[in-house]
């Protein structure tokens, strides 16, 4: 296997080769016993490295699950079985080159290959994995990981890409997604309820392909995303992937409710810019009683020249080799005058992959726990270097990092038994402890993340760097599983 010249194949990055299940971890400190359900992360984990150019986002996805229960945890690892991974364990070897090179020609089913690496969520009983380029859903089993097929779709879903950061809302049981792609009208949402039947879909027509990552959700609307980061169009006609950035396109920002017709979507423009990750949104009505839809998340920090132009051709190097740098940011959608109202909340404190307790995803929080970005110590090798917690309220920070050597991911809020408020709970996320070369999962209290873990539970087999990471409470897991 070709390893040695792609730095996200090696260290901490390397991929695993074993699904493994452990108990009777050893513990530094104690294990709350009152954190009891179930966090589980996804990333990039290659079974078969392609020939050509290697990219972080093109591993197959991988599964690895944290059970807490009553002070005891297990961990346990498995790899989404997508259609692509079956084929290619079938032929020995990799059949799809990576997003660096051009696509399949002969397989207009999946020019590139579907990994389902991206994202993470409980539904339906189900996990649900999702891959941030968009298609089939896949669905695994909470307790074992193991794949046990598609997410059931209506045939209206089926020909259409799912991307990555579809959303549900634990309050109704929801799915809420949308999916983009290269054909007109380039863009779908819909939902899904709760009971896994299609209840809405609606097309969304934007300009061209774009490259939306995320979307968000209110307690009555859906947010989607039209940002002016997207392919090179003379480029992608010849088959060829390259990012541009337009500085001179606004970004816009559709708001429909969540049952809303074509008629009624809102369109809101704002500065350009790009964003993967929102971290909320809300209603709320202002001093003149106008509704406001408020959404916060984490947009690039845009390179400027001296004379504070956008210089675009830096902030495409920046997307394109992943060189993370980021701002805390706020937009506010007035559904009485059309206007946009943005502003920064931070930028000083580097940070992305935002969470907030799923419980109040839709209502204004305060708090969000968004994961501290280190500069890029080698090209392409992003460096998640801790944690954050952001009182919005007070307009504080906190912020804890165990030191040069360790490296965390995406540390989903997890409350605990009988939470009462806000940030009553825990924050659960695996650490790559450089120091001592292992992996381990540290819990924080959500209330107080700047004196560093409650608790580390240390793994016998290393963890690789991933993307996105769920928290399913136990009585989430009880209520739909048994
Ligand atoms: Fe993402």
């Amino acid at each position: 296997m070709r390893t040695n010249d792609v730095p996200v194949l090696q260290g901490g990055y390397a991929p695993v080769y074993e699904e493994n299940v452990f108990d009777d971890l050893k513990v530094i400190g104690e294990i709350p016993s009152d954190l009891n359900g179930m966090y589980v992360r996804n990333g990039p984990n290659p079974r078969f490295v392609e020939e050509g150019r290697y990219h972080w986002f093109d591993g197959d996805g991988m599964l690895h699950s944290v059970l807490f229960e009553g002070g005891k945890v297990q961990y346990r690892n498995r790899w989404v079985m997508t259609d692509s991974l079956k084929e290619e364990l079938g032929a020995g070897r990799s059949l799809w080159r990576g997003i660096k090179e051009p696509p399949r020609r002969d397989r207009p089913d999946m020019p590139i290959k579907n990994t389902s690496n991206t994202d993470v969520k409980f539904h339906n009983g189900k996990l649900v994995t999702m891959w941030y380029l968009g298609g089939d859903l896949y669905e695994s089993d909470p307790y074992s990981l193991e794949t046990t097929g598609k997410k059931p779709i209506d045939s209206r879903i089926a020909p259409l890409p799912v991307s990555a950061h579809s959303r549900v809302d634990e309050r109704t049981n929801e799915f809420l997604f949308f999916a983009y792609g290269k054909e007109a009208p380039y863009m779908h949402y819909g939902v899904i309820g709760a009971d896994g039947s299609l209840k809405h879909l609606i097309p969304v027509a934007l300009p061209g392909p774009r490259l939306p990552h995320d979307m968000a959700i209110t307690e009555h609307y859906t947010i989607l995303h039209d940002f002016p980061l997207f392919h090179d169009q003379d480029a992608l006609a010849a088959g060829r992937h390259k990012l541009k950035f337009h500085s001179e396109l606004p970004s816009r920002f559709a708001v429909a409710p969540r049952y809303g017709s074509v008629d009624q979507i809102r369109w809101f423009e704002a500065k350009p810019t790009y964003m993967y990750h929102v971290s909320n949104a809300w209603e709320e009505v202002n001093a003149r009683g106008e509704t406001e839809i408020v959404m916060t998340g984490t947009p690039f920090r845009l390179s400027r020249d001296r004379d504070g132009n956008i210089e675009a051709d830096k902030v495409t190097r920046q997307a394109t080799n992943l060189e993370h740098d980021f701002i805390f940011y706020e937009w506010r959608f007035n559904l009485a005058t059309g206007q946009t109202y943005e502003r920064v909340i931070d930028d000083i404190v580097n940070t992305e992959f935002p969470i907030v307790n799923s419980w109040m995803q839709g209502y204004k929080t305060r708090y969000s726990w968004n994961v501290l970005m280190g500069r890029n110590r080698v090209p392409e090798q992003p460096r998640f270097c801790g944690l954050t917690r952001f009182d919005l309220q007070t307009g504080t920070v906190q912020a804890y990092n165990g030191g040069v050597d360790f490296w965390y991911s995406e540390a989903p809020f997890a409350p605990r038994d009988n939470w009462k408020h806000e940030d009553d709970g825990y924050l659960v996320g695996f650490v790559w402890n450089g120091t001592e070369q292992r992996s381990e999962v540290h819990v924080f209290d959500a209330s107080n993340v700047g004196q560093g873990p409650v608790c580390r539970i240390l793994l016998p087999k290393r963890v690789p760097h991933g993307f996105h990471a769920t928290w399913v409470s136990k009585p989430r897991l009880l209520a739909e599983l048994g």
